[in-house]
C-alpha cells in the first residue's frame, strides 16, 4: 500500500508535468534578497539545487554570478535551457549532486529544499562547498496580510506549506551543516489576471498530483473566490503580493 513517503516522492516528481507552465506563473525573487545570499560585489560559481525552470538562476546571474542548475526534473531542466540557454545543466538532486569536491562558493535552493532529505543533502553541500562558501536557501509565500489573499489561504489551507514549515527546514539544514543563519525579508508583487493566479496554484505539487476531476473542482473554487471577493471582483489585473525569506547558512 502506498504510504506517506510514497505521496511526498510523487509531489517531489510532479513538477515535470507542469514544468512549461511553471516559469510564467511563478513569482521570481527580489535581487535584494539575492544579492544578501552570494553577495554582488565578486562573481561566484553558483549551484542551484533544485533549479526547476531557473528563476533563482536567472536573478543569479543578472547579480553577475556564474551559475549551474541542476535538478532531478529533465522536463524542469529544458525549460531552462530554454530560457537560459548559456548556463550547465544537470539532472541530479541535493543528496547527490552532481559537482566536484570543493567546486562551488555557493549552493543555492529557491521554493525546493523542503523537497531535500536533510542528513544526505547537508553531506554533499558541504562536500561541493569551498571553504568559506554559503549555503542560500530562499522563499516566497502569499502574503495573508492582504484580505482577498487571507481568503485565498483558506481555501488552500489543507493543502498549501506556511512559512513556518520552511523555517523547520532551515534549522534542520542549519543543525547538520553546524551552520550560522542570517535572514533577510523582502516583498515581490506579481502583477497578473485572476486565471494566472488559478494557473500558478495549479503548478504547485500538491495540486499536480490530484487527480483531474478533484484538480477541477478545486481550481474552480478559486476561480469563483477571485470573481466574488470584493478585493478582486471585476479586476482584469490583480497585484498579488508575496513575502520573501532569504536565509544565508555559513557552515562553521
Ligand atoms: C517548487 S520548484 C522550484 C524551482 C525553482 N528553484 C524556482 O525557484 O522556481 C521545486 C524544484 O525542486 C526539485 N526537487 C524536488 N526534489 C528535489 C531534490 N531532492 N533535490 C533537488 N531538487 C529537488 C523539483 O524537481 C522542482 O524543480
Amino acid at each position: 500500500m502506498p504510504g506517506p513517503d510514497d505521496a511526498l516522492r510523487a509531489r517531489a516528481r510532479s513538477f515535470g508535468g507542469v514544468a512549461a507552465g511553471y516559469a510564467a506563473l511563478r513569482p521570481t525573487y527580489p535581487a535584494d534578497a539575492v544579492a544578501f545570499l552570494v553577495g554582488r560585489d565578486r562573481p561566484l560559481d553558483v549551484l542551484d539545487v533544485g533549479a526547476g525552470t531557473g528563476l533563482l538562476t536567472a536573478v543569479v546571474l543578472d547579480l553577475g554570478h556564474r551559475a549551474r542548475a541542476v535538478d532531478p526534473s529533465p522536463e524542469m531542466l529544458a525549460q531552462l535551457g530554454a530560457r537560459l540557454p548559456g548556463v550547465g545543466t544537470a539532472v541530479g538532486s541535493a543528496e547527490s549532486l552532481p559537482a566536484g569536491d570543493g567546486s562551488v562558493d555557493a549552493v543555492v535552493a529557491g521554493q525546493a529544499a523542503h523537497w531535500f532529505d536533510p542528513a544526505p543533502a547537508a553531506r554533499e553541500i558541504r562536500r561541493v562547498l569551498r571553504p568559506g562558501g554559503v549555503l542560500g536557501l530562499i522563499w516566497n509565500t502569499r502574503d495573508d496580510r492582504v484580505p482577498w489573499v487571507a481568503a485565498l489561504e483558506e481555501l488552500l489551507a489543507d493543502e498549501s506549506r506556511g512559512h513556518e514549515a520552511d523555517q523547520r527546514v532551515v534549522d534542520r539544514l542549519a543543525e547538520e551543516l553546524g551552520a550560522d543563519v542570517a535572514v533577510l525579508e523582502s516583498q515581490v508583487v506579481q502583477r497578473v489576471p485572476p486565471e494566472d493566479v488559478v494557473g500558478g496554484i495549479a503548478t504547485r505539487s500538491y495540486v499536480a498530483v490530484m487527480d483531474d476531476a478533484r484538480r477541477e473542482a478545486f481550481l474552480a473554487g478559486i476561480r469563483q473566490l477571485l470573481a466574488d471577493h470584493p478585493g478582486t471582483r471585476g479586476r482584469p489585473v490583480l497585484d498579488l503580493p508575496h513575502r520573501t525569506h532569504a536565509y544565508r547558512l555559513t557552515p562553521r
